[in-house]
């Protein structure tokens, strides 16, 4: 739970700014920045990204705010910001503007941190939605498990999918990305064979790959689900998580999901399959899988 975070400081892309408002007001709110700070634990990290225009959202208004929802955790990719302002940092600007639209409140909505202290709702259960590089981010922070940060450290996660109802990961890179199998470019840190999105070589005996970069194939190892629900959504027009990989296979798919959700429109990138599924998302924290109709734009893959 803490190292998620220095994961997530690593890929968070911001300016410095003083006023954090616009449509809802960003960042924490002060009652749960006052919390993080009283509890000495998180001090460390510096959740409340108070120097970040729109590297934080959520948190309770007061001790009687209710919370009445499952609250749900946004992640977002590398390069990007949780709710920023224009188009190459929006975030997940769109799912909490239309999930606040929809009934939900600020201290039922966290992003950029996981806020479990302060969502003490009676089943103490969130639901996940992430992004591009969140994706694989998430699913290893909620299996959990020891991963070695190569040259910045080892570290121990507890399994955090029983806290977990419903995971979304949308335009993940769960089976790594092609264009890494170009030696000029295999050994730079996305790509490589460790940590990166390396996605191994096919072996043609048996028609499996071979050599997938290890942190890839930790996470597809790992049989733990990542929530009692766990969606894939994804474009076969994403450029920049290219959909295909061998024989194929969907690369923002992985083995534990119960459905996948594929956008077979160009008006799908990689962002706008982000932000133009907002009511799929909500749908499927809030309805059965098999209940959502496909649509001339959306197949159901499993
Ligand atoms: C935004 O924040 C600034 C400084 O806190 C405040 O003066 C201004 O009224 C706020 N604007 C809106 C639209 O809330
Ligand atoms: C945010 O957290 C950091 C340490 O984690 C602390 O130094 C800072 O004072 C906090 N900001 C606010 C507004 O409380
Ligand atoms: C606490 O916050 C809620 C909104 O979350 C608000 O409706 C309520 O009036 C606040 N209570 C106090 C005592 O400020
Ligand atoms: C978007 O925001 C980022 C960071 O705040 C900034 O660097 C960039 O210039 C902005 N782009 C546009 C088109 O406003
Ligand atoms: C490999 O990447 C380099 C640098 O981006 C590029 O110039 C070259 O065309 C690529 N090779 C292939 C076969 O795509
Ligand atoms: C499998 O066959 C393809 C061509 O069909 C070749 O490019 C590739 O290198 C082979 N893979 C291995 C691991 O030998
Ligand atoms: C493609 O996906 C199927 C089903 O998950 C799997 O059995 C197969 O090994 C994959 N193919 C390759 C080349 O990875
Ligand atoms: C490998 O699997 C793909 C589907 O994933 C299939 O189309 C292809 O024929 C298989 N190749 C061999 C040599 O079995
Ligand atoms: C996507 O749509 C095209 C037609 O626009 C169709 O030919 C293709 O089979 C579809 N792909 C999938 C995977 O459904």
């Amino acid at each position: 739970m803490k190292s998620i975070i220095t994961f997530a400081s690593i890929s968070i892309f911001a300016t410095i700014v003083t006023s954090q408002n616009s449509t809802y007001k960003r960042g924490l709110t002060d009652h749960f920045i006052q919390f993080l700070n009283l509890n000495k634990n998180y001090y460390p990290y510096n959740f409340n990204r108070t120097q970040f225009f729109g590297g934080s959202f959520g948190g309770k208004d007061n001790d009687t705010s209710p919370i009445t929802k499952v609250p749900v955790v946004f992640v977002h990719g590398a390069a990007d910001m949780l709710y920023g302002d224009n188009d190459s940092n929006n975030g997940f600007r769109y799912s909490i503007e239309y999930f606040i639209q929809n009934g939900y409140t600020k201290s039922e909505i966290y992003g950029s941190m996981w806020g479990f202290g302060d969502t003490s709702n009676q089943k103490n259960l969130v639901d996940v939605i992430s992004h591009s590089m969140g994706v694989t981010l998430s699913r290893a922070a909620i299996k959990g498990g020891e991963f070695d940060l190569e040259d910045i450290q080892i570290i121990k996660l507890n399994s955090l999918g029983s806290r977990i109802r419903t995971y979304i990961g949308i335009a993940g890179i769960n089976y790594g990305f092609m264009v890494c199998l170009n030696e000029t470019i295999s050994h730079i840190r996305n790509c490589d064979k460790i940590l990166g999105f390396y996605p191994g070589m096919l072996d043609n005996k048996t028609n499996t790959t071979i050599d997938q970069s290890k942190f890839l194939q930790q996470i597809n190892q790992n049989k733990a689900k990542e929530g009692t629900y766990a969606y894939s959504i994804l474009s076969l027009y994403d450029q920049v998580a290219k959909p295909y990989v061998y024989g194929g296979n969907y690369t923002s798919v992985f083995p534990t999901m119960d459905m996948a959700f594929i956008f077979n429109s160009s008006l799908y990138t990689h962002c706008q399959v982000r932000d133009l599924s907002a009511e799929l998302q909500l749908r499927l924290l809030n309805s059965y899988h098999e209940d959502i109709k496909e649509t001339s734009e959306m197949n159901k893959f499993i």
